[in-house]
């Protein structure tokens, strides 16, 4: 497919049509405090690390969104068990500490619902590799989201994370995209996300009856919601694999 790949920071004018593409984020993925704060800024803090592909009509096909951030400090070194909210606190508060970065993370690839299953992802993955060599990085890490976990939500992640095929690549799809652009599943982030509401609000997000106590099921959710009528509130916290690229 004719794809063109750039940052945002080269065609700021593809901003607005990045929150129109339709995509197939579960709706109570994005009730994520974390990300619901830190996302919107990612376009306006970060547009050199945010990658806009588009078709040959100009159209915007798929995104992909990466943060700078120092792993190599006291503190920090290993990997987050809490994933994807711990990378993006620590890239937004190295920004307004005028830390300078040392790794790249992928936060998010999405590619548009009407293009699917094109073999997009690799090329954004191998772009979102590309783009952070570029800025003199020797790293990308990647707290994944597993895109056939959901089909078995009480295995642990511990498990589906290192299951592989005969060929010894990774069971998963999408961690089999980013082992076959070099990058190495390294271990779980238990925590990676984790978004609570009272029993009202995940009844709007999911149309599920949320009136039983005990672990729930929702489509899409890589583990199950963990649901407290006494309390009126349930919680799902989701955990993601991380994976490390060398760029060298
Ligand atoms: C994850 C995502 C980016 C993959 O994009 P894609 O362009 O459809 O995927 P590709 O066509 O490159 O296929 C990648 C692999 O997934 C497999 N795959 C694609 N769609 C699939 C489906 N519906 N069911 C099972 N496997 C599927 C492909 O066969 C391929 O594996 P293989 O090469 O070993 O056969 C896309 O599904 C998406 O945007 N999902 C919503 C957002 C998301 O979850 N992003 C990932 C977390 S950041």
């Amino acid at each position: 497919m004719d794809l063109t790949i750039t940052t945002l920071a080269e065609r700021p004018e593809l901003r607005d049509e990045l929150w129109r593409m339709p995509d197939t984020w579960p709706a109570f993925v994005l009730e994520d405090p974390v990300g619901s704060s830190c996302y919107l800024r990612i376009v306006t803090s970060f547009p050199e690390y945010v990658l806009v592909a588009t078709d040959a009509s100009g159209r915007l096909v798929a995104r992909a969104f990466g943060v700078p951030f120092a792993l190599d400090v006291d503190g920090r070194g290993t990997l987050p068990d809490r994933g994807w909210d711990r990378v993006l606190l620590w890239a937004f508060a190295d920004l307004a500490g005028g830390r300078s970065p040392d790794t790249v993370s992928a936060i998010e690839v999405t590619v548009s619902a009407d293009h699917l299953g094109r073999g997009l992802s690799t090329r954004l993955l191998a772009a979102l590799r590309d783009n952070a060599r570029a800025r003199g990085f020797t790293t990308l890490v990647a707290p994944v989201r597993p895109t056939a976990k959901h089909l078995e939500p009480h295995t642990p992640m511990a498990e589906y994370a290192f299951r592989t095929r005969a060929d010894g690549l990774p069971h998963d799809p999408w961690l089999r995209t980013h082992v076959r652009v070099g990058g190495t599943v390294e271990r779980v982030a238990p925590a990676s996300m984790t978004v609570g509401g009272s029993l009202a609000e995940w009844r709007a997000w999911t149309g599920l009856p949320f009136d039983a106590p005990g672990p729930v099921e929702v489509p899409g959710a890589l583990a199950p919601v963990r649901c407290f009528p006494e309390q009126d509130h349930a919680v799902y916290v989701e955990p993601n694999v991380w994976v490390r690229h060398p760029l060298g």
